[in-house]
């Protein structure tokens, strides 16, 4: 199988995650993130849901407590590391409604047309060619149904933009991840050019720990579209890690509120 995404191959990603795994959902605005994508979807009972790229189940555990013991949850993820912190969050919750599944979530040809009546992804489309997946999941989706992802906005969070910024003095042009679905307009087109028929679009602001910047360079460098950061020397990476973390902290003096507060869009769609 070919593995289409932007600048990432399957392995990297996969690599990332198995490594972000243990404590992805110590952080509260994934959780937040995930949480909020299903509120928005508001699954009902009976219903079958795909969460794709569930990383450690944040969504489908929500979405299954949602739906009941009568919904069916199916959650897909390439990072055997995240699954397996979705198996244990899931049996901590006591819900038998969720099936797990290692694929690629925008090809899924062990599920029959319309399978579905609500695939959600959450923080998950950066990582994936976006028209294939949603292509993918148009065809997954039962008539009547609904996709729903979240997006960044474009430029968010400001950190990252800080990061890029200060990398183009090392000479590298680093591209923002949010940047191909980062506006309500965007959203809009991805759907229409996968066959989707947009509905709602919501805006919001989504708040980061303070915490959460402590590991922002660790974050940056391994991210998606960053990976140019690893043809720098050593010299130039402690250089480059020196210069972002001191602007990082001359800034968080000034614009702590901004740099914590991130703008997301959550877009949905239906057949
Ligand atoms: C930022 S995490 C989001 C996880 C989860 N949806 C959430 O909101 O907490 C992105 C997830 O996408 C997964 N992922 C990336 N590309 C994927 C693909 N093609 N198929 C399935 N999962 C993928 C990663 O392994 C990771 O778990």
């Amino acid at each position: 199988m070919i593995f289409v995404a932007a600048s990432n191959s399957r392995y990297r990603v996969e690599t990332l995650f198995d490594t972000r795994a243990t404590t992805y959902s110590n952080h509260s605005w994934h959780v937040r993130y995930a949480e909020r994508l299903v509120e928005l979807a508001a699954p009902t009972s009976e219903m079958r849901i795909l969460d794709a790229a569930t990383g450690t189940g944040l969504a489908a555990i929500a979405a299954a407590r949602a739906t009941g013991p009568a919904g069916q949850v199916v959650g897909v993820d390439i990072s055997s590391g995240m699954l397996t912190r979705a198996r244990d969050a899931i049996v901590k919750a006591k819900l038998v409604n969720i099936e797990l599944i290692r694929a690629d979530a925008a090809a899924l040809p062990q599920f029959e047309e319309g399978s579905f009546d609500l695939i959600l992804c959450s923080a998950g489309l950066l990582y994936m060619s976006v028209n294939a997946a949603l292509r993918e999941w148009r065809r997954l989706l039962a008539p009547g149904g609904l996709v729903g992802f979240s997006t960044m906005r474009e430029g968010f969070p400001l950190a990252a933009t800080l990061f890029r910024s200060h990398a183009r003095r090392y000479g590298l042009t680093l591209t923002d991840p949010s940047a191909a679905l980062g506006t309500r307009r965007r959203c809009h087109q991805a759907f229409l050019d996968a066959g989707i028929i947009p509905s709602n679009v919501v805006e919001e602001s989504l708040r980061f720990a303070l915490g959460d910047l402590e590991h922002a360079w660790e974050a940056h460098i391994r991210g998606p579209h960053h990976d140019a950061v690893a043809t720098l020397t050593p010299t130039q990476k402690q250089a480059f890690q020196r210069d972002y973390t001191t602007a990082l902290t001359n800034l968080l003096r000034t614009e702590e509120d901004n740099l914590l507060a991130s703008k997301v869009i959550y877009a949905f769609g239906g057949g």
